[in-house]
């Protein structure tokens, strides 16, 4: 079993995004039952909610539905997946100072480290100034160059 969870600062923009573009590529390389994948924040301000209004339409304009409740992201998600996936620096100082606390095997890593063609290096917060369409873009090219890469490192 592989397991990936997707860290953003609320869990309900990016992160919920990333895990149901993720999820539904891996669904539709029929590797399903190879994968657990999930998200989480950093903050724990909307624990509980919904994700954002924006991530679940344009997830829908893409046939992609999602029901996942926001959760805060513990010092035990370290050791229990494999990928750490973070959508931007303060995101990852954030994850990196947690696991001064915890042993972890975990790959810690920006998630568009592994989106080919997207020359930024964070994805941006639609929290505040909207743009989910870009957001989606981004999330959609590192999900696919995810999975390739995992797919060439683990045999899948
Ligand atoms: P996310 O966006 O990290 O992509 O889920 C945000 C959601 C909520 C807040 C900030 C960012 N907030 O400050 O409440």
């Amino acid at each position: 079993m592989i397991r990936v969870l997707f860290v953003c600062l609320g869990n309900i923009c990016r992160s919920p995004m990333a895990e149901a573009v993720f999820r539904d590529k891996v669904e539709k390389a029929g590797l399903a039952d190879h994968f657990e994948i999930d998200s989480a924040g950093t903050g724990g301000w909307h624990v509980g909610e919904t994700a954002h209004q924006g991530t679940l339409d344009i997830l829908a304009q893409h046939g992609i539905s999602h029901d996942g409740r926001s959760r805060q992201f513990t010092v035990d998600d370290l050791e229990k997946f494999d990928y750490v996936l973070v959508m931007d620096e303060q995101n990852l100082r954030d994850v990196q100072a947690l696991a001064r606390f915890r042993q972890t095997g975990a790959v810690i890593k920006k998630f568009l480290a592994f989106a080919p063609g997207i020359p930024e290096e964070d994805v941006p917060d639609p929290y505040y100034e909207g743009g989910f369409d870009r957001v989606y873009e981004m999330v959609d090219a590192a999900a696919g160059g995810l999975l390739d890469h995992i797919r060439e490192t683990r045999d899948l």
